[in-house]
This record gives C-alpha cells, sequence and structure tokens, in this order.
C-alpha cells in the first residue's frame, strides 16, 4: 500500500457495535477470549469436538521448535469426520452442496450422497495403487468432483496438491515433480466465460516427454465434452472407474500429525513452496474457526464461500472447515460476470445463501459497476458477510455492508494466509466492535505482536511487521522437502518468532490494521504472486536482457503486476512495434505461470535503477508505476537513471 493509502486508513473513525440481536443468537459467546487464556487447554477443549479413532494425549509438543506437533498420538479420519459421522448421527439428508454450473446446470447433493461418492473414489484411488503418504495432484475446475477427490485422498491417508486450473502446464509440471505425485486427477474442461476451458491438454503437456515420469496415471472427469487427446496406457475416464468399484469403504484413523495436503503458494524466491499441512490441527481450526467466524449455525444456514478449491480458502473454507461442521453450502463453477454480472446475485437470491465469504477485489468490483446490478435481486437471507486475501479499503467494506449486507449485516474482515491454515486475525460476530477496514484482533487460542527492525513489539498508535509468538493447531508443518527453508523463511528473521511478511499498524485502542506485505510477494486480486517469480520468467524469453518486476496500487484488483524490462536488441526476430514485444511477454508470461501472473504493464527501458551494490530499487520503480514523484535516489549507483526511465515509460503497452 502507498503512504496515502495507508493515512486514509488509518483516519477511519467509523464504528459498529454488533447488532443486539446477532449477538443474542451468536456462536462465540463473551468470556470466549478469557476462556482462550491458556491457548493449549483451549485448543485441546475444541479438537475434543472432532471424532477420534484415539483419542490424544498430549495437545501440543514444540520441543522441536519451530516443528509443532499437536495431538501427535491421537488418531483421526479427515474424511470420517467430514462426512461418515454428520450420516451416523441422523443427517444423511441434509445438503451437503449446492453446485451451479457456469452454464445454468445445478446439482444438489446430501451428506450421504458425498459420503457415497467419497467411499467409492477411495476405492478408486487404492485401486490405481494409492497408499497412505502417496501424492496426488488435482487440477480441476471448481466442481462436486474435485471436492469428492480431494476428501477421498484424504480419507485413505494420502496426499493432496491441488493446482489451481488457471496455471500453466510447466507450473503443473513443477508442483507434480516437487511432490512427486502419481496421480494426477483432472477434467477434459471446465466453463469460464461461457466457454469451455480445456484442462486436459495442459496436462498432457505436463507430462509430455516424461517430464514427470512418477506419475503413473491420470484420472479425467468428463465435464465439458470438449476434444482432447488420449493416452490409452495411462488415462482413464473417473465416471467409467467409479462405475466400477465397490460403494463400501470404512474409513481409519491416521495419526493427527499424519499429512494432509501439500498446496504451493509465491514467497520471494522464484520456486513457488509446497506448504505442508497435517490434519488434526488442521482440522480442529479450520472447524473452529468457521464455526465461530461464521456463525454458522449447522442445518439452518446456507454458506457460500466464492474461493476456488485451487486456494488455500477452497481448502479450508469450502472442503474442510464446513464439512467437518456438517454445513450446507453453494459451490459456483465460473464467473461472477457470466452470463451477466447478477450472476452471485441471482445465485445469492435462488439458494437463499445466509453467510457469503469473498475477496476485496470482487467487491470493488461491484462497488464499481454501481448498485444497480445488485438491486435486482433479492439479498435479503444474508445474515454475515466475511472478506478475505487483501486489505479491504474502508469504502468497499462499507459499500459491501450498505448495498450487500442492507446495512445491517456484520462483516467479517479475516486475516490469514496459506501457511496459517485457518483464520488468525478477525472480529467474532456478535462480540466484536467492527471498523470499516480493521481486521481487528487475534482469535482466542491465538496471539500476534507488531514488531520493530529490532523485533521489539510496538505500543498502540505504532506500526510494524505482523509476527504470530505462540504455535497454533493449523500452522504449516514445513515447506515440502526443505525444513531450512522453513526455518529461515519464516522464524529467522524474529527468533521465537512467526513472520508473516505482513507490514501491520496497532491503532490507539490495540486494534490491527494490516497493511499489506513488506516482502516481494504482490497481491493481485487477492491471489499471492512472487516478483522473482515473473522475473524469472520474463529474462527465460530471448528478448529480454534484464527485467525487474513490482506490485503497484490499483483500484480493483489491490495490487497490479508491473515489469521494467531491458530488451536484448540483437535477439528481436521481428520488426513489430513496441506493443508487439510487449505483446509478446505477457504472452509468454501467461504461458510460464499462468494468465493470473500476466503484466498488466510491460514499460521498455534501458536501464534499472540499482544500488552500489547491484540490487535493484524497486521502491523506485514502484514510484513510476503509480505515476508519483519519485523517492529518494541517492543511494543509486548512476542518479540520473530515473530520468531516463521516466521519459521512457510514456512508451509502456498496456491494455
Ligand atoms: C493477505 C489467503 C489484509 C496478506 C487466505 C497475507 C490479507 C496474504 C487478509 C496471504 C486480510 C489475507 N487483510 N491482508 N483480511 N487476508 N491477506 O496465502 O498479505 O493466498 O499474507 O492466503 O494475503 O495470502 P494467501
Amino acid at each position: 500500500m502507498s503512504e496515502p493509502e495507508i493515512e486514509n486508513l488509518l483516519s477511519e473513525t467509523r464504528r459498529f457495535a454488533p447488532a443486539r440481536e446477532f449477538a443474542a443468537q451468536a456462536i462465540a459467546q463473551p468470556g470466549i477470549y478469557d476462556e482462550a487464556e491458556d491457548f493449549v487447554e483451549f485448543w485441546s477443549k475444541q479438537a475434543k469436538s472432532l471424532h477420534w479413532h484415539k483419542p490424544f494425549t498430549k495437545a501440543l509438543d514444540f520441543s522441536d521448535a519451530p516443528f509443532a506437533k499437536w495431538f501427535e498420538d491421537g488418531e483421526l479420519n479427515v474424511s470420517y469426520n467430514c462426512l461418515d459421522r454428520h450420516v451416523e448421527a441422523g443427517w444423511g439428508k441434509r445438503i451437503a452442496l449446492f453446485f451451479e454450473g457456469e452454464p445454468g446446470d445445478s446439482k444438489t447433493y446430501t451428506y450421504l450422497d458425498l459420503l457415497t461418492e467419497v467411499k467409492k473414489a477411495a476405492n478408486l484411488l487404492i485401486k490405481l495403487g494409492v497408499r497412505a503418504g502417496d501424492r496426488v495432484a488435482i487440477y480441476m475446475p471448481h466442481i462436486p468432483e474435485a471436492v469428492i477427490a480431494m476428501q477421498a485422498v484424504a480419507r485413505i491417508g494420502a496426499v493432496h496438491s491441488v493446482v489451481f486450473g488457471g496455471f500453466s502446464a510447466d507450473s503443473l509440471a513443477d508442483r507434480i515433480q516437487d511432490a512427486g505425485a502419481k496421480l494426477v486427477i483432472t477434467a477434459d474442461g471446465g466453463y469460464r466465460k461461457g466457454k469451455a476451458l480445456p484442462l486436459k491438454p495442459a496436462v498432457d503437456e505436463a507430462l509430455a516427454n516424461e517430464k514427470c515420469p512418477s506419475v503413473e496415471k491420470v484420472l479425467v472427469v468428463k465435464r465439458c465434452a470438449n476434444e482432447i487427446a488420449w493416452d490409452e496406457s495411462r488415462d482413464l475416464w473417473w465416471d467409467e472407474e467409479m462405475a466400477l468399484v465397490d460403494k463400501e469403504h470404512v474409513a481409519q484413523g491416521f495419526s493427527a500429525e499424519h499429512p494432509l495436503f501439500i498446496l504451493y503458494t509465491s514467497g520471494s524466491t522464484g520456486k513457488p513452496k509446497g506448504i505442508l499441512h497435517t490434519t488434526g490441527g488442521y482440522l480442529t481450526q479450520t472447524s473452529y474457526t468457521h464455526k465461530n467466524v461464521f456463525d454458522l449455525h449447522e442445518g439452518q444456514d446456507v454458506y457460500w464461500c466464492t474461493a476456488d478449491v485451487g486456494w488455500i480458502t477452497g481448502h479450508s473454507y469450502v472442503v474442510y472447515g464446513p464439512m467437518a461442521n456438517g454445513a450446507t453450502q453453494v459451490i459456483y463453477e465460473g464467473t461472477p460476470d457470466t452470463p451477466d454480472w447478477g450472476r452471485w446475485w441471482d445465485i445469492v437470491q435462488k439458494y437463499h445463501v445466509n453467510i457469503f465469504y469473498t475477496a476485496p477485489t470482487a467487491i470493488r468490483t461491484f462497488m464499481k459497476l454501481g448498485s444497480k446490478v445488485v438491486s435486482h435481486y433479492d439479498l435479503s437471507s444474508l445474515r454475515l458477510l466475511g472478506s478475505v486475501g487483501e486489505p479491504i479499503n474502508p469504502e468497499a467494506w462499507i459499500w459491501y455492508r450498505d448495498v450487500i449486507g442492507s446495512g445491517k449485516t456484520p462483516i467479517v474482515d479475516t486475516w490469514w494466509q496459506t501457511e496459517t491454515g485457518a483464520i488468525m486475525i478477525s472480529p467474532l460476530p456478535g462480540i466484536t466492535e467492527t471498523k470499516p477496514g480493521s481486521a481487528m484482533k487475534p482469535l482466542p487460542g491465538i496471539s500476534a505482536a507488531v514488531v520493530d527492525d529490532d523485533g521489539k513489539v510496538v505500543g498502540n498508535g505504532h506500526g510494524g511487521y505482523l509476527t504470530i509468538t505462540q504455535p497454533w493447531p493449523s500452522m504449516l508443518r514445513g515447506i515440502w522437502g526443505d525444513p531450512e527453508r522453513f526455518k529461515q523463511t519464516y522464524w529467522s528473521r524474529f527468533p521465537g518468532k512467526y513472520f508473516a511478511g505482513d507490514g501491520a499498524k496497532l491503532d490507539e485502542d490495540g486494534d490491527l490494521w494490516l497493511l499489506g506485505r513488506v516482502d516481494d510477494v504482490m497481491n493481485v486480486s487477492g491471489h499471492r504472486l512472487s516478483t522473482t517469480e515473473i522475473e524469472s520468467a520474463l529474462v527465460a524469453h530471448p528478448y529480454v536482457a534484464e527485467a525487474a518486476v513490482v506490485g503497484a496500487s490499483d483500484a480493483t484488483t489491490g495490487q497490479a503486476v508491473v515489469a521494467f524490462v531491458i530488451l536484448r536488441r540483437s535477439q528481436l526476430d521481428h520488426t513489430g512495434s513496441e506493443a508487439d514485444i510487449t505483446k509478446e511477454l505477457r504472452d509468454h508470461v501467461a504461458k510460464m505461470i499462468g494468465p493470473i501472473a500476466k503484466p498488466r504493464t510491460i514499460f521498455v527501458v534501458s536501464e534499472l535503477p540499482k544500488t552500489r551494490s547491484g540490487k535493484i530499487m524497486r521502491r523506485l520503480l514502484r514510484d513510476v508505476a503509480e505515476d508519483r514523484p519519485i523517492g529518494d535516489v541517492t543511494t543509486l549507483s548512476d542518479t540520473t537513471v530515473m530520468d531516463t526511465i521516466k521519459t521512457r515509460v510514456g512508451l509502456g503497452a498496456e491494455d
């Protein structure tokens, strides 16, 4: 965030006390913070609301810090907790999923339906040779089979690595290789923006030329019936195979520290990190937070989180937290603008959605479109709104509450990360007074501190770096295959504390305002991208000699990718305009990483601002990208370089 934006944020004075009627029925009741004074005891109590095949005797072992073990000698089965126990409790007929396909098809799954499918899928995985601990890559559209596949992998103790369907074949191949996945589950395609978007071809490309030797089979869900290539020795249709397997499967217990999934996320180096989560602690915190932060009254509420299963929000607040709580939820395959911008609100009206969870980018997009789009729909069922993924500016917060929430719904601004696994900082509805733009305070059982450069805790009214000071159940257990990088990345900057990579400020009341990333990670539409990763993709193109990427503020997407490149003129094999070249480079990034990483703007420059030691000064490039006066240039090796760049940028291509 830029300085003026931060100032604007912190001058916010509006306050919203919890409504009395809401508070009276709320799941979270006052006293909960006091109850959590002993955090280990608190989480231990929450964990006991899960079903344990074998009870744990010790809640936390942090003797090998920063590697934590929660509930380690206990055994549970995640899928049993999400499905079987609800059916056994007599809720088999309760709706688990209302699926809405983008073309308008819809399908409903009860808990019993889902359990039956997951049992079959578990048997299918076993038939294909998948065993506990094996990795399975999932590259799917946002359809029920993705949820079924994840639950089935979890059920047999295997480990899923879901790769968002918007990632390229190269990104998919990297992730398959890093995890050593044995099986890939995909679909022929998925619907997006009114079209069938093929997925299987990217899997074919990722596996071509023996690039991923660990993969034995590819299971393909038929969603769009689009033409796809077929490898008889490797590819299998999901439907055909599911018809052949047994319907019965008994879930067995695994240690609470048994791995559940790997999810890759961008860090400040070029190589994405495989964040590892395990079962008992993860399910404890995702289910607790889902119930208390969203005030879920199971059997009554219809809940909808718009995140794709390809992101952590889709893991924790579509697949695991809600299902562990026996929630009834909506999943929607497509984009909010198809067939028109009323689509989401039409879905809210159709399914009488009560609890709605989305990202600030989406809220700002709707705000820009104006309230009219929304006014055609009956949104009176909504009683709680959530926000996640990036800082929400006060204007968007107020608009969300006024227009989507009819001026009455509580808003929970939830701060967390792929690494934290579950919500960490958020108001509790019915208890916490809210301030537009503030995530307020750590949840019960969570301890955070804002510290200065030297790691000293700052007082109220001051800003610094956000850290977490005590272990929490859903914390990452490491980076897949790289324990050193785990320690280095998260625990070395401030010894003994987990450093989240975010800046934050405590206001005079001690409430938290998140100020965005302080490292080389960008946040575009709530999706994490690393500047280095995109720079590596750019310099891999023969035209590019050097590249620097910055995240520039963007009114809709929060940040946008802006690249500065120095061309290798001798390599240009066509005489096209600079606009043609930058278009080619943007497409190249989309091909290497995925369309979400495509730079919004590429500026061709002749030099980059560097310090005497050769470090690129991204801060100055950000000034250019955000079109404001250039900051202090005295540490540059050549102080005139910024003038040259400023003269050049008029030629940048944008669309
Ligand atoms: C940012 C998404 C401000 C933050 C769940 C964090 C937020 C990164 C918020 C994690 C919020 C997430 N307010 N910033 N409520 N929620 N962030 O791993 O910078 O995709 O470090 O997890 O998103 O992104 P990730």
